[in-house]
């Protein structure tokens, strides 16, 4: 079977070091070998919040981190919501294919729907797996990699491609969820790291903003360095950081720093964090504004011309 990626992001800010070692390292590798296909989500961002003021921003912000951590352009088709109507077509026959009960029982729409600041629920809310399902079928994606969280949309798109199928005749294959071994990393106040927390060392973070958030990272009072995620997360979490960027055991991290207590941790995640983001940068300054439109503008064209196909193929099924 010809397996085809499909993965994506909302542009609602900068990524951070979470969302390299979760996801976006492996994005890198899969690119040699799949055809791959990495969605800027724009328009799920109005699911839960006004769309931001500085939306182009963050899609310009989303892209260059791609671009920075060495997803290429030339592999890989990267597009936006927005410049695909085709595919938000296919939205109208799937949300026929499931029930008013299947969309309320989804967990991660309940969760979404119990943390939401807003005074109301959308229809949206509700509604986006639907649309997420077209973001994976309108190029028939068969591998998915997500996070747990994301487990409850792949579903849906299940259902929707086996009841379409059923229904109309084989059109869709059926994608699965993509789960490498992902160590959590935790964010640097010991809570879960997340974009807009304050507490995650931005991929596009300079030397100075990464060692001022190191320097504020929680610890504890003990002086010799131990691997223990029980009983010291905090310190465990800057180890785990500090392994991963090194690719080497945190155990072997904390050998390393022995006795030197927080400070010198600290200044050992510090300079190993900047080590390895420094390429990272390098990469990203590469790239102008103008650059970074033309390369959006030629992976919106390639997706439409997918799922221009694809929604031919629908519409011709469906008898239309
Ligand atoms: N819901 C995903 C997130 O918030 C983003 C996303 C949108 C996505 N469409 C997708 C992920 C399709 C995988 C496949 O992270």
């Amino acid at each position: 079977m010809n397996d085809v990626v499909l993965t994506g992001d909302r542009p609602t800010g900068p990524l951070h070091l979470g969302h390299y070692f979760g996801t976006l390292a492996n994005r890198v590798k899969l690119q040699d070998k799949y055809p791959t296909y990495v969605l800027i989500a724009d328009y799920q961002v109005i699911t839960d919040r006004d769309l931001p003021g500085q939306i182009q921003r963050n899609i310009t912000g989303l892209l260059l981190d791609y671009l920075a951590v060495g997803i290429d352009p030339e592999k890989v088709t990267i597009f936006q919501h927005s410049a695909v109507p085709e595919l938000n077509q296919l939205l109208l026959p799937f949300l026929t294919l499931v029930s008013v009960a299947e969309l309320r029982r989804n967990p991660t729409v309940k969760d979404e729907i119990a943390h939401s600041s807003q005074q109301a629920v959308s229809g949206l809310m509700f509604t986006y797996p639907v649309h997420q399902a077209a973001d994976i079928l309108f190029c028939k994606g068969t591998l998915v990699p997500v996070g747990k969280d994301q487990l409850p949309h792949v579903e849906v798109t299940r259902l929707v491609a086996r009841r379409f199928n059923e229904r109309y005749g084989e059109v869709f294959p059926l994608p699965e969820a993509m789960m490498g071994e992902r160590p959590l990393l935790k964010g640097l106040d010991g809570g879960k790291m997340g974009k807009s927390r304050g507490n995650a060392i931005a991929l596009s973070a300079s030397e100075d903003e990464t060692a001022a958030l190191i320097r504020r990272a929680r610890t504890d009072p003990d002086r010799l360095i131990t691997f223990d995620e029980t009983h010291r997360p905090e310190v465990a979490n800057l180890l785990t950081l500090a392994g991963l960027c090194l690719g080497r055991p945190p155990q072997d991290v904390a050998a390393e720093v022995g006795h030197g207590g927080a400070a010198a941790l600290k200044s050992l995640v510090t300079e190993v964090v900047n080590d390895f983001l420094r390429p990272i940068r390098a990469r990203r300054v590469r790239y102008t504004e103008a650059d970074a439109r033309r390369i959006l503008a030629e992976g919106n064209e390639r997706a439409r011309e997918r799922a221009i196909t694809t929604l031919g193929e629908v519409r011709a099924a469906m008898g239309f």
